[in-house]
This record gives structure tokens, sequence and C-alpha cells, in this order.
């Protein structure tokens, strides 16, 4: 495969041309032809070498993990995909990653691209919508009118919880900053929180949060839930500290934390291609760059600010 990616950590300077070996197909793989890639802040994170406790890549490697494109080759225990499907998918965080012109993925992890979007689009929404469908319905077991708290709404995921939490039925609230309050009322938010207008306060109390910040956003967050509540947390200690006193605080208010740490799933992606197609979620593609070397350093530049409204989506031409 000819991609983009590292052959040491560091930063975007060590961004450059990568070609490693396709994987070979096997018999339940498909070999896609990618079209394009979402680009999201594991992908920097990877880059830096910030991850390599937990996922030791053999370098060089080729970035990104998250994609739309075409089957050009099928393996031969394949049902339900043929040469020329338009499919979208994350795939396992393996050194071949999507910032490439194909990748050899199992078709279990796979879905048909939804109808009416391009390529782009659809490649915005894979790890962000496995993540928010596992934290939401799976750990969350959001029902219908449940007050749902989403930290961080301008986001990738955040942007992505919104709708989905508003398909399940439930009562949203979410916080960003005071320029982004119209931006996730049109994704659907019942009330926002500026979190840049001194501490978060309502008097709305939460049975489920989803946290996409960690840190004192998330400390401050946490004094609005009801007690025994639930969290999904998609943060670690390796992305933000937590403060000392959250422990205690979760432990008093009897609330159950549990970690997300997004899945592959070929079931899942049809859930949020379901989803798309019966326009409860529409793509919130904001920025896209070329997928060359000089593509992806802004993409990434843009990434690490923690400012990007929507999602990147890096476009092979
Ligand atoms: N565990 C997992 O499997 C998993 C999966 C996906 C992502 N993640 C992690 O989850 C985090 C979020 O991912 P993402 O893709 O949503 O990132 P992102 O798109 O880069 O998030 C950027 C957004 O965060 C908002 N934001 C920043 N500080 C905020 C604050 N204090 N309060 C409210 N909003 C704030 C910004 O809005 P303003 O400009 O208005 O501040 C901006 O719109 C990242 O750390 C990522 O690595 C983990």
């Amino acid at each position: 495969m000819n991609g983009i990616g590292i052959r040491r950590y560091g930063g975007i300077e060590e961004l450059t041309e990568i070609r490693i070996p396709t994987k070979k197909l096997g018999p339940d793989d498909l070999l896609v032809s990618i079209k394009a890639s979402g680009v999201n802040p594991v992908d920097w994170k990877v880059r830096e070498g910030l991850l390599q406790a937990d996922f030791p890549f053999e370098l060089p490697l080729v970035l990104g993990w998250d994609a739309a494109g075409k089957v050009s080759a099928v393996g031969e225990s394949v049902k339900h995909f043929q040469i020329g499907d338009d499919v979208f998918f994350r795939p396992e965080l393996v050194r071949e990653g999507t910032y490439a012109d194909e990748i050899v993925v199992h078709a279990n992890l796979v879905a048909p691209m939804p109808d009416g979007l391009t390529y782009a689009e659809a490649a915005s929404l894979p790890l962000v919508g496995l993540t928010v469908w596992q934290a939401l319905v799976e750990v969350g077991q959001v029902q219908t009118g449940e007050k749902v708290l989403i930290l961080g709404g301008s986001g990738g995921i955040g942007s992505m919880a919104i709708q989905v939490a508003k398909a399940l039925g439930a009562h949203v609230t979410t916080t960003t900053s005071s320029k982004n309050m119209d931006y996730v009322r049109e994704l659907g938010a019942d009330e926002v929180l500026a979190y840049d207008k001194g501490t978060i306060h309502t008097t709305t109390k939460f049975s489920f949060m989803l946290d996409t910040l960690g840190g004192e956003s998330y400390g401050e967050a946490l004094k609005l839930m009801e007690r025994k509540g639930k969290v999904a947390t998609i943060i670690s200690e390796r992305d933000a500290k937590r403060p000392a006193y959250v422990d205690t605080l979760e432990k008093e208010m009897g609330l159950s934390v549990m970690y997300v740490f997004t899945r592959p799933d070929g079931k899942n992606m049809n859930h949020i291609r379901n989803l798309v197609e019966a326009r409860k979620v529409r793509p919130f593609l904001t920025e896209m760059y070329p997928l060359t070397v000089e593509g992806v350093r802004k993409a990434h530049s843009s990434s690490q600010t923690g400012r990007v409204r929507g999602k990147i989506v890096l476009v092979n031409n």
C-alpha cells in the first residue's frame, strides 16, 4: 500500500510517504480502494508516540483508522459484499492505516455506505459513530426521555453523540464554548452550557453522561449527575489527568463509570448507516484536505488545536 505515515514517532515533520506491503487478502477479507479517510485525535496521538505502551506498532506505519471507499477484491468466503460496492468502516488499530490508496479489512468490520453520501462525508462517520453507539447504547442503554449530558458537543464525538442521543429520544444537554452554541443547537441539543462563561450550571440532573474531555471539565460535570447515574468516558489517564477528588465523588454519588475504547464492528456500522438513511444523523464534515503529506500536516495541526468543530477528512484524488 502507498500511504502517509511515519518512520519514527514525533511532530508533523515526521509525516512522510510510506510504502508497506498490503496485507494478504484472507477468505473473510475485502480489499478496499480508499477514497477518503477520517482524521481523529488518535492519529496524532499515535504519531507522537503517546500510545506506544498500549499499541506497540511496528514502524514504519501508515496512520488513519477511519475510511470510505470501493471494494476492489473479495475473499472467497465473503457473502455480503461484491467488487464495486461502496463501503465505510473503522479497521482494527493496526500499522496498515487508512491514509492510503488501499487496505485489506475483515468483512465483518464493514458496512455499505449510506445512500446519498459522498465518500468524504461517509469517511467522517465510522470512528465517531462506533464510539458513540458503544457509549450511548451498549454502556449507557439510553432510554426515551432520559436526561443526558454530553461534554464537548461541538467536537467529532460530541457532534455525533448529540444526534444519536436525540435519535434515541433523550433530552440532550451539552457543553461547548459560546461560539459553538448555535452549531450544537442545530445538531439537536435541547440545552447548551457554555463553559467559557464560568462554572457550568443547570437545575437539570442527569442520569447519563458521555465524557469526551476528562480533567477538571469532567470533575465539574460530575456534580450535575443524579445519584447512581451512569457515566461513559472515552478519556483515559494518558489523555487527561483525573483531578484527585474525582474518585471520591464518583464513589459518594454511587455512579457507575465505564471507560469505552472504540471497537471496530460491522453490525454497529449498520446501525449508523440506518440512522443516516433515516435522516436522524447527518454528517458534520467541516474541514477537507488532500491525502498528501502537506494535507495530513494541515489536518493534524488543526486537530491538535483542540478547537475543531465537527470533523476533518482527507480525500484521495
Ligand atoms: N476512547 C476512545 O475510543 C476514543 C474514541 C474517540 C475519541 N477519543 C478521545 O476523545 C476526545 C474527543 O475526541 P473528538 O474527536 O471529539 O475531539 P475533537 O473533535 O478534536 O474535539 C474538539 C472539540 O472539543 C471542544 N472542547 C474543547 N475543550 C472543551 C471544553 N472544556 N468544554 C467543552 N468543549 C470543549 C472544542 O470546542 P470549543 O472550541 O468550543 O472549545 C472542539 O469543538 C479526544 O481526546 C480523543 O482522543 C477517545
